[in-house]
Protein backbone atom coordinates (compact mmCIF):
# COMPACT_ATOMS: atom_id res chain seq x y z
CA UNK A 1 0.00 0.00 0.00
CA UNK A 2 1.47 3.19 -1.50
CA UNK A 3 0.79 6.62 1.00
CA UNK A 4 -0.36 9.43 -1.13
CA UNK A 5 -2.96 11.77 1.27
CA UNK A 6 -2.57 12.77 5.32
CA UNK A 7 -5.56 14.40 5.70
CA UNK A 8 -4.56 15.09 9.28
CA UNK A 9 -6.20 13.99 12.52
CA UNK A 10 -9.62 13.88 12.34
CA UNK A 11 -12.55 12.74 14.80
CA UNK A 12 -15.29 9.82 13.50
CA UNK A 13 -17.25 12.11 11.82
CA UNK A 14 -20.33 10.87 12.57
CA UNK A 15 -20.42 11.08 16.28
CA UNK A 16 -22.32 14.48 16.99
CA UNK A 17 -21.46 15.77 20.19
CA UNK A 18 -23.99 16.66 22.85
CA UNK A 19 -23.82 19.68 25.08
CA UNK A 20 -22.91 17.79 27.93
CA UNK A 21 -19.69 16.14 25.78
CA UNK A 22 -18.33 19.41 24.64
CA UNK A 23 -15.74 19.97 26.83
CA UNK A 24 -14.95 16.24 26.76
CA UNK A 25 -11.33 15.37 25.10
CA UNK A 26 -12.94 13.77 21.43
CA UNK A 27 -11.00 10.51 19.74
CA UNK A 28 -9.30 11.08 16.91
CA UNK A 29 -7.09 8.75 14.37
CA UNK A 30 -5.14 9.81 11.62
CA UNK A 31 -6.84 9.82 8.09
CA UNK A 32 -4.16 8.85 5.74
CA UNK A 33 -5.23 7.33 2.15
CA UNK A 34 -3.27 4.46 0.20
CA UNK A 35 -3.30 3.10 -3.27
CA UNK A 36 -2.41 -0.63 -3.68
CA UNK A 37 -0.54 -0.90 -6.84
CA UNK A 38 -1.14 -4.28 -7.20
CA UNK A 39 -5.14 -4.50 -7.29
CA UNK A 40 -5.64 -0.71 -7.87
CA UNK A 41 -7.61 -0.49 -4.47
CA UNK A 42 -7.95 3.22 -2.81
CA UNK A 43 -8.51 3.14 0.89
CA UNK A 44 -7.47 4.50 3.98
CA UNK A 45 -4.86 3.30 6.15
CA UNK A 46 -5.77 3.40 9.88
CA UNK A 47 -8.98 2.04 10.33
CA UNK A 48 -11.50 2.46 13.53
CA UNK A 49 -12.94 -0.48 14.93
CA UNK A 50 -16.69 -0.80 12.82
CA UNK A 51 -18.86 -1.30 16.55
CA UNK A 52 -17.31 2.38 17.00
CA UNK A 53 -19.05 4.03 14.27
CA UNK A 54 -21.80 1.32 13.10
CA UNK A 55 -24.18 0.98 17.03
CA UNK A 56 -27.19 2.27 18.42
CA UNK A 57 -26.44 5.92 17.68
CA UNK A 58 -25.96 5.63 13.74
CA UNK A 59 -27.18 9.27 12.91
CA UNK A 60 -27.85 8.44 9.03
CA UNK A 61 -31.75 7.71 7.68
CA UNK A 62 -32.05 7.05 4.15
CA UNK A 63 -35.89 7.48 4.26
CA UNK A 64 -34.99 11.40 5.48
CA UNK A 65 -33.32 12.16 1.83
CA UNK A 66 -36.46 12.81 -1.14
CA UNK A 67 -33.62 12.08 -3.70
CA UNK A 68 -32.78 8.74 -2.32
CA UNK A 69 -36.31 7.99 -1.37
CA UNK A 70 -37.58 8.30 -5.03
CA UNK A 71 -33.90 6.73 -6.55
CA UNK A 72 -34.44 3.45 -4.54
CA UNK A 73 -38.07 3.37 -5.75
CA UNK A 74 -37.03 3.32 -9.00
CA UNK A 75 -34.70 0.62 -9.00
CA UNK A 76 -36.69 -1.38 -6.81
CA UNK A 77 -39.32 -1.51 -10.10
CA UNK A 78 -36.39 -1.56 -12.35
CA UNK A 79 -34.95 -5.25 -10.68
CA UNK A 80 -38.27 -6.49 -10.61
CA UNK A 81 -38.47 -5.83 -14.13
CA UNK A 82 -34.99 -6.88 -14.95
CA UNK A 83 -34.40 -10.00 -12.42
CA UNK A 84 -37.72 -11.00 -11.11
CA UNK A 85 -36.20 -12.40 -7.71
CA UNK A 86 -38.17 -14.40 -5.83
CA UNK A 87 -36.38 -13.35 -2.75
CA UNK A 88 -34.04 -10.09 -2.31
CA UNK A 89 -31.78 -9.47 0.40
CA UNK A 90 -30.17 -6.05 1.79
CA UNK A 91 -27.02 -5.78 3.27
CA UNK A 92 -27.53 -2.05 5.07
CA UNK A 93 -30.93 -1.67 5.07
CA UNK A 94 -31.27 1.37 6.86
CA UNK A 95 -34.42 2.29 7.83
CA UNK A 96 -35.80 0.06 5.07
CA UNK A 97 -35.99 3.27 2.42
CA UNK A 98 -35.30 -0.02 0.01
CA UNK A 99 -36.78 -2.94 1.54
CA UNK A 100 -40.09 -1.13 1.24
CA UNK A 101 -40.78 -1.27 -2.14
CA UNK A 102 -40.85 -4.71 -1.89
CA UNK A 103 -43.38 -7.27 -0.39
CA UNK A 104 -42.70 -7.77 3.55
CA UNK A 105 -42.38 -11.88 2.99
CA UNK A 106 -39.96 -11.55 0.27
CA UNK A 107 -37.09 -9.87 1.41
CA UNK A 108 -34.70 -9.77 4.09
CA UNK A 109 -32.54 -7.23 5.90
CA UNK A 110 -29.26 -6.93 7.17
CA UNK A 111 -28.25 -4.04 9.56
CA UNK A 112 -25.88 -4.01 12.80
CA UNK A 113 -27.78 -0.41 13.92
CA UNK A 114 -29.85 -1.14 15.99
CA UNK A 115 -31.58 2.04 16.03
CA UNK A 116 -32.12 1.37 12.16
CA UNK A 117 -32.86 -2.14 12.33
CA UNK A 118 -35.65 -1.82 14.94
CA UNK A 119 -37.52 1.08 12.77
CA UNK A 120 -37.97 -1.49 10.35
CA UNK A 121 -38.45 -4.78 12.55
CA UNK A 122 -41.54 -2.89 13.94
CA UNK A 123 -43.03 -2.66 10.88
CA UNK A 124 -42.81 -6.41 10.48
CA UNK A 125 -39.89 -6.81 7.82
CA UNK A 126 -37.14 -9.41 8.57
CA UNK A 127 -34.28 -7.83 9.75
CA UNK A 128 -31.01 -9.44 10.77
CA UNK A 129 -29.63 -7.07 13.04
CA UNK A 130 -26.51 -8.19 12.68
CA UNK A 131 -22.46 -6.74 10.74
CA UNK A 132 -22.51 -9.11 7.18
CA UNK A 133 -19.87 -11.95 7.00
CA UNK A 134 -20.30 -15.67 6.67
CA UNK A 135 -21.42 -16.56 9.86
CA UNK A 136 -24.64 -14.71 9.27
CA UNK A 137 -24.63 -15.86 6.19
CA UNK A 138 -24.34 -19.71 7.20
CA UNK A 139 -27.23 -18.96 9.26
CA UNK A 140 -29.66 -17.16 6.70
CA UNK A 141 -29.23 -19.57 4.13
CA UNK A 142 -30.64 -22.61 7.20
CA UNK A 143 -33.98 -20.86 5.76
CA UNK A 144 -33.39 -20.91 1.87
CA UNK A 145 -30.62 -18.75 -0.30
CA UNK A 146 -31.28 -15.79 -2.31
CA UNK A 147 -31.78 -14.48 -5.80
CA UNK A 148 -30.62 -11.28 -5.82
CA UNK A 149 -28.63 -9.39 -2.77
CA UNK A 150 -28.73 -5.43 -3.35
CA UNK A 151 -26.08 -3.38 -0.99
CA UNK A 152 -25.81 0.51 -1.43
CA UNK A 153 -23.35 2.73 0.31
CA UNK A 154 -22.42 -0.53 2.92
CA UNK A 155 -19.81 -2.66 1.33
CA UNK A 156 -16.73 0.61 1.16
CA UNK A 157 -17.59 0.90 4.69
CA UNK A 158 -16.74 -3.05 5.45
CA UNK A 159 -13.01 -3.77 5.77
CA UNK A 160 -12.63 -7.42 5.52
CA UNK A 161 -13.81 -7.51 1.66
CA UNK A 162 -12.86 -11.37 1.87
CA UNK A 163 -15.90 -11.93 4.36
CA UNK A 164 -18.29 -9.98 2.34
CA UNK A 165 -18.08 -11.47 -0.71
CA UNK A 166 -17.31 -14.95 0.90
CA UNK A 167 -21.11 -14.59 2.47
CA UNK A 168 -22.50 -13.29 -0.57
CA UNK A 169 -21.53 -16.81 -2.18
CA UNK A 170 -22.64 -18.17 0.57
CA UNK A 171 -25.91 -16.80 0.72
CA UNK A 172 -26.55 -15.95 -3.41
CA UNK A 173 -27.98 -19.00 -5.95
CA UNK A 174 -25.95 -19.98 -8.77
CA UNK A 175 -27.74 -17.57 -10.99
CA UNK A 176 -28.29 -15.14 -8.39
CA UNK A 177 -27.04 -11.70 -8.98
CA UNK A 178 -25.73 -8.81 -6.66
CA UNK A 179 -26.01 -5.21 -6.92
CA UNK A 180 -23.92 -3.47 -5.52
CA UNK A 181 -23.62 0.67 -5.11
CA UNK A 182 -20.84 2.72 -4.22
CA UNK A 183 -18.65 6.11 -4.85
CA UNK A 184 -16.93 6.06 -7.86
CA UNK A 185 -13.27 6.48 -7.69
CA UNK A 186 -13.22 8.02 -10.64
CA UNK A 187 -15.80 10.85 -10.14
CA UNK A 188 -13.99 11.78 -6.02
CA UNK A 189 -10.58 12.46 -8.04
CA UNK A 190 -11.99 14.20 -10.85
CA UNK A 191 -13.89 16.62 -8.61
CA UNK A 192 -11.03 16.60 -6.14
CA UNK A 193 -13.56 15.49 -3.83
CA UNK A 194 -11.56 14.07 -1.04
CA UNK A 195 -14.07 14.05 1.75
CA UNK A 196 -14.97 11.25 -0.01
CA UNK A 197 -11.97 9.76 2.44
CA UNK A 198 -13.39 9.68 6.60
CA UNK A 199 -13.58 6.81 9.13
CA UNK A 200 -16.70 4.71 7.30
CA UNK A 201 -15.26 4.78 3.64
CA UNK A 202 -12.58 2.36 4.12
CA UNK A 203 -12.65 2.19 0.27
CA UNK A 204 -13.96 4.10 -2.88
CA UNK A 205 -14.22 1.59 -5.26
CA UNK A 206 -13.00 1.84 -8.84
CA UNK A 207 -14.91 -0.61 -11.51
CA UNK A 208 -10.87 -2.23 -12.33
CA UNK A 209 -10.35 -2.33 -8.52
CA UNK A 210 -13.62 -4.14 -8.00
CA UNK A 211 -13.56 -6.39 -10.70
CA UNK A 212 -10.00 -7.54 -9.37
CA UNK A 213 -11.17 -8.23 -6.26
CA UNK A 214 -14.28 -10.50 -7.22
CA UNK A 215 -11.67 -12.22 -9.46
CA UNK A 216 -10.95 -13.79 -6.09
CA UNK A 217 -14.07 -14.81 -5.49
CA UNK A 218 -15.18 -16.11 -8.96
CA UNK A 219 -17.66 -13.38 -9.34
CA UNK A 220 -17.95 -10.90 -12.39
CA UNK A 221 -18.99 -7.81 -13.17
CA UNK A 222 -22.08 -7.44 -16.46
CA UNK A 223 -22.73 -4.22 -16.41
CA UNK A 224 -22.91 -0.87 -14.83
CA UNK A 225 -24.77 2.28 -14.32
CA UNK A 226 -23.46 5.70 -13.77
CA UNK A 227 -25.46 7.96 -11.31
CA UNK A 228 -25.77 11.06 -9.67
CA UNK A 229 -25.72 9.83 -6.01
CA UNK A 230 -23.43 10.45 -3.33
CA UNK A 231 -21.38 12.85 -5.68
CA UNK A 232 -21.19 10.24 -8.51
CA UNK A 233 -21.27 6.52 -7.84
CA UNK A 234 -21.11 3.26 -9.49
CA UNK A 235 -24.03 0.32 -9.71
CA UNK A 236 -22.40 -2.59 -10.51
CA UNK A 237 -24.28 -5.86 -11.54
CA UNK A 238 -22.35 -8.73 -10.79
CA UNK A 239 -22.89 -12.91 -11.60
CA UNK A 240 -21.31 -15.42 -9.94
CA UNK A 241 -18.72 -16.71 -13.29
CA UNK A 242 -20.18 -20.07 -13.47
CA UNK A 243 -23.59 -18.46 -14.34
CA UNK A 244 -23.34 -18.29 -18.29
CA UNK A 245 -26.46 -17.56 -19.12
CA UNK A 246 -25.70 -13.43 -18.17
CA UNK A 247 -23.57 -11.78 -20.96
CA UNK A 248 -21.62 -8.93 -20.45
CA UNK A 249 -22.71 -5.82 -21.17
CA UNK A 250 -20.36 -2.94 -23.19
CA UNK A 251 -20.56 -0.85 -20.51
CA UNK A 252 -18.47 -2.24 -18.68
CA UNK A 253 -16.07 -1.91 -20.99
CA UNK A 254 -16.17 1.29 -21.72
CA UNK A 255 -16.54 1.90 -18.13
CA UNK A 256 -12.67 0.41 -17.12
CA UNK A 257 -11.44 1.83 -20.43
CA UNK A 258 -12.37 5.36 -18.71
CA UNK A 259 -10.79 4.40 -15.44
CA UNK A 260 -7.76 3.94 -17.27
CA UNK A 261 -7.78 6.61 -19.56
CA UNK A 262 -7.54 8.70 -16.19
CA UNK A 263 -4.90 6.68 -14.72
CA UNK A 264 -6.32 5.21 -11.75
CA UNK A 265 -4.41 2.46 -12.21
CA UNK A 266 -0.99 4.44 -11.85
CA UNK A 267 0.48 5.82 -8.49
CA UNK A 268 1.32 9.17 -10.09
CA UNK A 269 -2.41 10.14 -10.58
CA UNK A 270 -3.21 9.76 -6.65
CA UNK A 271 -0.07 12.17 -6.54
CA UNK A 272 -1.35 14.93 -8.56
CA UNK A 273 -4.46 14.51 -6.94
CA UNK A 274 -3.13 15.30 -3.34
CA UNK A 275 -1.23 18.80 -4.81
CA UNK A 276 -4.95 19.46 -6.07
CA UNK A 277 -6.50 18.81 -2.52
CA UNK A 278 -3.64 20.66 -0.76
CA UNK A 279 -4.75 23.77 -3.42
CA UNK A 280 -8.02 23.15 -2.21
CA UNK A 281 -7.57 23.52 1.30
CA UNK A 282 -5.77 26.64 0.90
CA UNK A 283 -8.24 28.50 -1.48
CA UNK A 284 -11.08 27.10 0.67
CA UNK A 285 -9.54 28.54 4.04
CA UNK A 286 -8.72 31.87 2.29
CA UNK A 287 -12.33 32.02 1.36
CA UNK A 288 -13.33 31.70 5.02
CA UNK A 289 -10.80 34.05 6.16
CA UNK A 290 -11.63 36.89 3.59
CA UNK A 291 -15.04 36.84 4.61
CA UNK A 292 -14.71 36.95 8.18
CA UNK A 293 -12.45 39.78 8.07
CA UNK A 294 -15.30 41.45 6.03
CA UNK A 295 -17.87 40.37 9.38
CA UNK A 296 -19.60 38.26 7.04
CA UNK A 297 -22.22 36.06 8.43
CA UNK A 298 -22.01 32.28 7.36
CA UNK A 299 -23.59 29.34 7.96
CA UNK A 300 -23.23 25.80 6.85
CA UNK A 301 -25.98 23.62 5.33
CA UNK A 302 -26.21 19.93 5.53
CA UNK A 303 -23.89 18.94 8.60
CA UNK A 304 -22.43 15.69 6.33
CA UNK A 305 -19.83 13.46 7.45
CA UNK A 306 -17.57 15.30 4.45
CA UNK A 307 -17.96 18.56 5.64
CA UNK A 308 -16.39 17.22 9.12
CA UNK A 309 -13.73 15.90 7.33
CA UNK A 310 -13.27 19.24 5.00
CA UNK A 311 -13.74 20.98 7.89
CA UNK A 312 -11.57 19.41 10.27
CA UNK A 313 -8.60 19.48 7.38
CA UNK A 314 -8.76 22.79 6.52
CA UNK A 315 -9.20 23.78 9.87
CA UNK A 316 -12.19 25.86 9.73
CA UNK A 317 -14.31 25.56 13.13
CA UNK A 318 -16.86 27.36 14.98
CA UNK A 319 -14.95 30.81 14.99
CA UNK A 320 -16.22 31.21 11.08
CA UNK A 321 -19.94 29.71 11.47
CA UNK A 322 -22.87 30.62 13.25
CA UNK A 323 -24.21 27.63 12.82
CA UNK A 324 -25.05 24.44 10.58
CA UNK A 325 -28.99 23.60 9.17
CA UNK A 326 -29.83 20.20 8.61
CA UNK A 327 -33.34 18.10 8.39
CA UNK A 328 -31.57 14.94 10.05
CA UNK A 329 -33.93 14.90 13.52
CA UNK A 330 -30.78 12.99 15.16
CA UNK A 331 -28.25 15.85 14.44
CA UNK A 332 -30.37 18.79 15.42
CA UNK A 333 -29.06 20.48 18.79
CA UNK A 334 -25.90 18.77 18.26
CA UNK A 335 -22.15 19.53 17.07
CA UNK A 336 -20.28 18.55 14.33
CA UNK A 337 -17.21 16.40 15.78
CA UNK A 338 -14.24 18.73 15.97
CA UNK A 339 -14.96 21.80 14.89
CA UNK A 340 -18.37 21.94 17.00
CA UNK A 341 -20.23 24.20 15.35
CA UNK A 342 -23.76 23.96 16.61
CA UNK A 343 -26.77 22.08 14.22
CA UNK A 344 -30.17 23.82 14.11
CA UNK A 345 -33.23 22.60 12.76
CA UNK A 346 -33.76 23.72 9.15
CA UNK A 347 -35.43 26.40 7.53
CA UNK A 348 -35.99 27.81 4.26
CA UNK A 349 -33.16 30.11 3.42
CA UNK A 350 -34.22 33.43 4.01
CA UNK A 351 -31.69 36.39 2.83
CA UNK A 352 -31.07 37.92 6.08
CA UNK A 353 -30.13 34.18 7.80
CA UNK A 354 -26.79 34.88 6.25
CA UNK A 355 -24.30 36.07 3.80
CA UNK A 356 -22.87 32.86 2.88
CA UNK A 357 -23.73 29.33 3.19
CA UNK A 358 -21.58 26.96 2.66
CA UNK A 359 -22.49 23.76 1.18
CA UNK A 360 -21.50 20.82 3.32
CA UNK A 361 -24.25 18.40 1.39
CA UNK A 362 -22.67 19.50 -1.84
CA UNK A 363 -24.05 15.83 -3.63
CA UNK A 364 -27.48 16.75 -3.33
CA UNK A 365 -26.77 20.47 -4.97
CA UNK A 366 -29.67 19.85 -7.43
CA UNK A 367 -32.21 19.12 -4.88
CA UNK A 368 -30.97 22.07 -2.45
CA UNK A 369 -30.71 25.21 -5.11
CA UNK A 370 -34.44 23.80 -6.15
CA UNK A 371 -35.32 24.21 -2.47
CA UNK A 372 -33.60 27.53 -1.96
CA UNK A 373 -34.52 29.41 -5.38
CA UNK A 374 -36.20 32.33 -3.34
CA UNK A 375 -32.95 32.78 -1.29
CA UNK A 376 -30.75 32.78 -4.65
CA UNK A 377 -32.95 35.26 -6.59
CA UNK A 378 -32.24 37.41 -3.95
CA UNK A 379 -28.96 37.28 -4.37
CA UNK A 380 -28.01 34.67 -1.27
CA UNK A 381 -24.41 33.30 -1.86
CA UNK A 382 -23.16 29.81 -1.32
CA UNK A 383 -19.23 28.31 -0.62
CA UNK A 384 -18.67 25.15 -2.15
CA UNK A 385 -14.92 23.23 -2.20
CA UNK A 386 -16.59 21.09 -5.16
CA UNK A 387 -14.86 20.79 -7.65
CA UNK A 388 -12.83 23.85 -6.34
CA UNK A 389 -13.05 26.15 -3.74
CA UNK A 390 -15.08 29.15 -4.70
CA UNK A 391 -18.50 31.18 -3.98
CA UNK A 392 -21.43 30.53 -6.31
P1 LIG B 1 -25.09 12.51 3.34
O1 LIG B 1 -25.43 12.71 1.91
O2 LIG B 1 -25.34 11.21 3.96
O3 LIG B 1 -23.58 12.87 3.48
P2 LIG B 1 -22.48 12.16 4.41
O4 LIG B 1 -22.47 10.72 4.02
O5 LIG B 1 -21.24 12.90 4.04
O6 LIG B 1 -22.89 12.39 5.83
O7 LIG B 1 -25.85 13.58 4.23
C1 LIG B 1 -26.63 14.61 3.78
C2 LIG B 1 -26.98 15.50 4.96
O8 LIG B 1 -27.52 16.71 4.49
C3 LIG B 1 -27.99 14.91 5.89
O9 LIG B 1 -27.62 15.14 7.23
C4 LIG B 1 -29.28 15.68 5.58
C5 LIG B 1 -28.75 16.99 5.10
N1 LIG B 1 -29.64 17.65 4.15
C6 LIG B 1 -30.31 18.81 4.54
O10 LIG B 1 -30.16 19.26 5.67
N2 LIG B 1 -31.14 19.40 3.65
C7 LIG B 1 -31.33 18.92 2.40
O11 LIG B 1 -32.10 19.50 1.61
C8 LIG B 1 -30.63 17.74 2.01
C9 LIG B 1 -30.81 17.17 0.64
C10 LIG B 1 -29.80 17.15 2.92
Amino acid sequence: MKQFLNLGYQPLANSYLEDKNLNKKEKKFKLVVGFNPKNFLVSILNTVPKEQMFNKNYPYKSSESLTMRKQFKTLASYIKKRFKPKTLLEIGSNDGAFIKNFNKKRVIGVEPCKNLADITIKKGFNIYPNYWDTTLAKKIIKKNKVDLIYSANTLSHIKNYSEIFKAVNITLRSNGILVLEDPSLLECIKKTAYDQFYCEHIYVFSGIALQKILDQFNLQIFDIENLKTHGGSNRYYIKKKSNLSISISKNVKVNFQREIQYGLHKFSTYKSFAKKVSKSKIKLKDIFDKLKKNNKKIIGYGATAKSCTVLNYCKIDKKYFEYFYDTTSYKIGKYLPGTKIMIKKYKKLKVNDADYVYLGAWNFKDEIFKKEKKFIKNGGKFITHIPSAKII
